[in-house]
């Protein structure tokens, strides 16, 4: 094999025993794959037959010449490569074939080598546009992966490390804050997996007390407890050769944290209120918003699990460090938003601006809800400053830890200035003059305070 990217099919049409039996011998030694047709009618059949790469082809054929054969194969767009044997002399048939579309053109007699190195020239041709064309896809996936969206570096790399722990079957911890694609991403990392034909089993932590999480894990036998009245498989089971996702896994209590180290590390367990072993092989993909490593500090998370769970983590960042990615990730909502309203809708640079001015607490999520509320709301084909406001209302709140009642009266203040000013720009589609005129304050000032509250753009 001379090149793991391109494995060619050839097709040899020649109708000299001697000629055909010593080239296909010679191109095959080479790893290549050679079919052999007597004369131009077989030759054509073959090749309406498979897809051969290169058609190495004698001009003068029984019942049907080279040159026929050649445009025959053009008009049916076959895809193969031609190189034309000529005889000594025939220059003039060549400079024909070659018109018609034949790639090259050997002049006999020649030496098989001086063949080889004409395929290979094809071959190598052809193996750099395969490498193109997955340069170009690889570029274009980057926009987005599976239907994760980002453009940023941050989210350049979480592609590079998802895709490169799909492949493998350890397991993965996502974290980072609400709405960041947390549950999105343990899908991704599922769907691209070897698992990806087994269950994808979501286990919420944080919705079940700690007594029904653990009969919801791993199942339970009949009576084991009041109100056990049959057997239950739990959701381990299910999750057989499959994944299974613990969502919040820091709200895991103590006794089912211990029971889910054992299925790490042994992958074996028993139902609740059963003695028999039950053996499962599952991947294990876990999320949190919570600093697990507080949690173990404080001695609510095993350390032993953290290690456990942790091999990979992948840390998503909040929306506000890559607003970068807010134009794409409108974009896309916005084509969801309009095909389920049956709506044309489209934005102005003046909402997305407006759009990338605000700090998102709820990240990806809450832009979402804003996109969909306002797709909902706008009448007009073409969604400005003042349609978005609409949603960002019940919305607008600078990012803060904190709860409003535990403000001091500056952050207080803080807040409702910055929020004020995000309205009046709204409102005035982004026109400084307009906006420091109804504010009652210099355009210097207001330039000002946006560099404050990082509202410049
Ligand atoms: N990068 C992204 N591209 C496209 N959609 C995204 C992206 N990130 C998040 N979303 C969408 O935002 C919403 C929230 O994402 P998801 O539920 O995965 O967040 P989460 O981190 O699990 O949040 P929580 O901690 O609240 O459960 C989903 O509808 C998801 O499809
Ligand atoms: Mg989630």
């Amino acid at each position: 094999m001379e090149d793991g990217i391109y494995r060619p099919e050839i097709l040899l049409v020649e109708d000299d025993e001697i000629m055909r039996v010593t080239v296909s011998d010679h191109l095959r030694k080479k790893g290549w794959t050679v079919t052999v047709a007597e004369d131009g009618v077989i030759g054509m059949e073959q090749l309406k037959k498979k897809d051969f790469d290169i058609v190495i082809c004698d001009i003068r054929l029984p019942k049907k010449n080279g040159m026929e054969l050649l445009r025959e194969a053009k008009e049916t767009s076959s895809q193969a490569e031609f190189i034309m044997m000529t005889a000594h002399g025939t220059i003039g048939d060549a400079v024909e074939a070659m018109r018609l579309g034949a790639r090259d053109y050997i002049t006999k007699p020649f030496h098989v080598d001086e063949l080889v190195i004409r395929v290979k020239k094809i071959i190598e041709h052809h193996v750099l546009l395969a490498k193109y064309e997955l340069l170009k896809e690889s570029v274009e996936e980057r926009y987005s992966y599976q239907n994760i969206i980002g453009r940023s570096k941050k989210m350049q790399a979480i592609f590079n490390v998802i895709e490169k722990v799909s492949r493998i079957d350890t397991n993965v911890i996502i974290l980072g804050e609400s709405g960041t694609g947390k549950g999105l991403v343990a899908n991704v990392i599922h769907m691209m997996s070897s698992r990806r034909d087994r269950p994808f089993v979501k286990v919420n932590c944080a919705a079940l007390p700690g007594t029904l999480l653990e009969s919801e894990l791993f199942g339970h036998e009949k009576g084991a407890f009041t109100g056990a009245i049959r057997k239950k498989s739990g959701k381990f089971e299910l999750a057989d050769r499959g994944t299974i996702f613990f969502d919040e896994i820091g709200d895991i209590p103590p006794f089912v944290q211990a029971k889910l180290l054992r299925v790490l590390q042994e992958h074996e367990f028993e139902r609740v209120g059963g003695e028999e072993t039950i053996k499962v092989d599952v991947r294990l993909v876990s999320a949190t918003k919570e600093d697990l490593e507080n949690l173990v500090a404080n001695g609510k998370f095993r350390e032993d699990l953290y290690f456990r769970l942790k091999v990979i983590s992948i840390h998503l960042p909040p929306l506000r460090e890559r607003k970068e990615d807010i134009p794409f990730l409108v974009e896309e909502f916005l084509k969801r938003f309009n095909k389920k309203l049956k709506k044309n809708l489209t934005l102005s640079n003046e909402a997305v601006k407006c759009l990338m001015s605000y700090d998102y607490p709820g990240n990806v999520r809450e832009l979402e809800n804003i996109i969909e509320r306002t797709a909902a709301m706008t009448d007009s084909d073409v969604i400005m400053p003042k349609d978005i406001l609409h949603s960002f209302d019940k919305n607008i709140r600078i990012y803060s830890d904190k709860e409003e009642e535990n403000l001091t009266l500056k952050e207080l203040l803080t807040r409702i200035e910055r929020e004020h000013l995000i309205k009046v720009l709204a409102e005035t589609d982004g026109n400084k003059v307009e906006a420091a005129r109804i504010l009652g304050i210099s355009r210097k000032n207001l330039w000002e305070k946006l560099k404050v509250y990082h509202l410049l753009k």
